[in-house]
Order: structure tokens, then sequence, then C-alpha cells
């Protein structure tokens, strides 16, 4: 199986995972990792890895779809089975969703449905909760909602500052995705509605 990893930012999931891949703990190619954001360390993993990459700009395009169906074409170039997001930061469009039913994946830093969207690590950490962590999730068309593949909780400490507890949920993201991007590739996630189950 092929796949390609979408990131806009530092990239710390995208290294757990091309770690994945070259330890045989991901059994599939991870054919190209592109960016929304010309900057993004991401690209530099990737680059090291020797792994192809793109830029893509949004502002050479009018809106959503047409950007995406910029995606999708060289998604198509790569012969990619499945996307992975790794801190992705844009919506991803109907049009992209229906070229890849059930076959996008995304990770939240947040036990979903619980802090959605924008800074889930600073509301859980603002609102108090004793527990909070990450989920990974197949990506459908509403923002953080897609059946849910993994999720690990994380102790939020008395003593924890933002910055720690940001550091305890990365480290949890980092061995959750791996972990769910292989069941996927061995094909033991059956969807049911919004339910997975681990075959
Ligand atoms: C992660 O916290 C992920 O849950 C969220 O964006 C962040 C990306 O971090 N979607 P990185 O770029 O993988 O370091």
């Amino acid at each position: 199986m092929n796949f390609a990893v979408l990131a806009s930012g530092r990239g710390s999931n995208l290294k757990a995972i091309i770690e994945a891949v070259q330890s045989g703990a991901i059994k599939a190619h991870l054919k190209a990792v592109f960016s929304d954001k010309k900057d993004a360390y991401a690209l530099e993993h990737a680059r090291r890895a020797q792994i192809p990459t793109a830029f893509i700009n949004p502002k050479d395009f009018h809106d959503r779809e047409s950007f995406d169906r910029a995606v999708v074409e060289r998604l198509h170039e790569f012969k990619i089975d499945f996307v992975v997001l790794a801190g992705y930061m844009r919506l991803v469009s109907d049009y992209f969703i229906e070229q890849y039913p059930d076959k996008i994946l995304n990770i939240h830093p947040s036990l979903l449905p619980e802090f959605k969207g924008m800074h889930a690590i600073k509301k859980a950490f603002d609102s108090g909760v004793a527990v909070t962590g990450c989920t990974v999730h197949i990506v459908v068309r509403e923002m953080d909602s897609g059946p849910i593949i993994l999720q690990e909780p994380v102790q939020v400490d008395p003593k924890d500052s933002f910055e720690s507890l940001e550091e305890k949920i990365h480290q949890a993201e980092h061995r959750i995705y791996p972990k769910a991007i292989d069941l996927f590739v061995r094909g033991k996630l059956k969807i049911e509605g919004r339910k997975v189950i681990v075959l």
C-alpha cells in the first residue's frame, strides 16, 4: 500500500511515522509528503528521509475545492491508496473525502468528542479536566467527528504546565498514530457506522 502524509507544521508525528516505516512497524510505502506551508519543518523531516515532497500554495487557488483538486491530482500521480493528515491545518473538502472515502486518517490532540477544533490542548488545560489525551480517527465531512480508531488518555497532573501537558500529549500521539496506521494497513479495521471494530 502507498500512502502520503499531509502536514503544515513541525512534523513530529510525521517523524514518528517515518521511523515506524523505516523500522518495519508500518509495512506500507510512504511515497510523498505534501504541505500547504512552504516552511513547514515537516518537509525537512521528509527530505532527510529522502521522501519526495511538495509545497502546494493555497494562494494559487480560488477556493478549498480547487486547491484539493490539485492535491488529489498529485496524490494520484504517486498512486496513493490512503492519506495521513499529521498536523494539517486545513479542512479537507467533500471532494477530497469522496476521492478517499474512509481512507483519510487524522490525529487530534484531545479525547474526541471533547475539545474539537483548534487549540484543543489549551482548551483542555484551561478547563481543568483531570484526563485528556489524543485520538486517531477517520476523516469525514464534519470536522473532528469521524469513526475513532485509537485513543490514548493522558493524565493532567496539578503541577503540569501547559507546555508539560502538551509534551505528554505529543508523546502519546507518537505512540498511537503509527499503531493506528499499522492496523489500517493490515486491514484490521472494520468501520460500522460511527464505530471502528479492531479485528
Ligand atoms: C498534533 O498535536 C496533532 O494532534 C494536531 O497538530 C499537531 C501536529 O504536530 N493535529 P506535529 O506537526 O506532528 O508536530
